[in-house]
């Protein structure tokens, strides 16, 4: 048989991480300069899996690959009957705990591979159950938005697991992304949410401010005002850091794009370290941007076109 190759993109959170997790709209975007490549073939005595060229027997992953791990095993009991076994190759060009959506992309690319490999139909509901046992592994309470824009490859306003919808991004702007190099930790930002808002209920507060933010910005997206969703995006980031889960790397690198022509700057993902975005109007002032963040501390920086995520 020949090898089987799957891919699941990367994906930036444009506004409403943290709120969503507490029922709030979040808006998320499919980030495809970065991806979770997958490779499987026939292998004949047992299951073997190399995650970024480290290579284990598939019932000796070491427990940072639990949640992966369930997820195989409950694919391979649930939907297939053939014992073949698989030899799988995981790589990666999206960085690790730095908010992209490494884990989800990981869980997605699998399943895909998995599909095809066993010849397996699932439904998107199925689907998206198997990678939310992953995820939910992974990360503590996720709220499913890093798995449905994983899956879907479009632009999401994400109101629930079972109700979100497309929106068209074609607007004259473009994004750039900066990672300050540092590791967060989803389930430790979360945690430190709860805890925040278990201790002081103002916290509360901020989470309905960011819900009623996102709405706004969304229909600012509609209408496609990019200075008002770039201002948003500041006031964004503000809350989150007043939520306690921005770091003082992405508080410079915000900083740094607001002194250099960005519309607006936010944290992107779970936090505590991960990566900044910036909106800017041209491709010039996003190259502009990239160098000048590079120069302030970013290890890696990208740029794209909104317009480019409607092909
Ligand atoms: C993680 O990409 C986004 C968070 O809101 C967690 C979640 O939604 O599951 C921090």
């Amino acid at each position: 048989m020949k090898k089987i190759c799957t891919r699941a993109y990367g994906k930036i959170i444009l506004m409403g991480e943290h709120s969503v997790v507490y029922d709030k709209p979040a808006i998320a975007l499919p980030f495809k300069a970065v991806a979770i490549n997958v490779e499987i073939k026939n292998k004949q005595e047992k299951n073997i899996i190399s995650i970024d060229n480290n290579l284990y027997d598939f019932n000796n992953l070491p427990s940072e690959f639990t949640g992966i791990k369930k997820m195989i095993n409950l694919f391979l009991a649930e939907y297939t009957q053939n014992q073949k076994n698989f030899e799988m190759h995981i790589t990666s060009t999206i960085p690790k705990q730095r908010g992209l959506g490494s884990s989800a992309a990981v869980s997605v690319a699998v399943i895909r591979g998995l599909c095809q490999f066993y010849k397996v139909n699932l439904s998107q509901k199925e689907f998206a159950s198997l990678v939310h046992t992953a995820e939910s592994i992974h990360h503590n309470n996720p709220s499913g938005i890093d798995t449905s824009v994983i899956m879907k490859e479009e632009a999401l306003l994400f109101e629930s697991r079972n109700k979100m919808s497309h929106f068209s991004t074609a607007l004259e702007a473009y994004l750039v992304v900066a990672d300050t190099g540092i590791m967060g930790n989803t389930s430790q930002a979360v945690n430190l949410v709860k805890s925040n808002i278990k201790r002081n209920n103002n916290y509360i507060k901020i989470i309905d401010d960011l819900g009623a933010l996102t709405y706004r910005t969304y229909e600012r997206l509609i209408r496609k005002d990019i200075e008002a969703v770039g201002n948003n995006m500041t006031t964004a980031h503000r809350l989150l850091s007043e939520l306690g889960v921005s770091h003082k790397a992405l508080d410079h690198l915000v900083e740094t794009a607001l002194n250099n022509q960005a519309l607006g700057a936010k944290m992107t993902g779970s936090g505590l370290g991960g990566c900044m975005i910036a909106l800017v109007k041209s491709q010039e002032d996003a190259e502009a941007l990239k160098t000048k963040l590079e120069s302030h501390g970013a290890i890696k920086t990208w740029s794209y076109r909104l317009k480019e995520l409607e092909s």
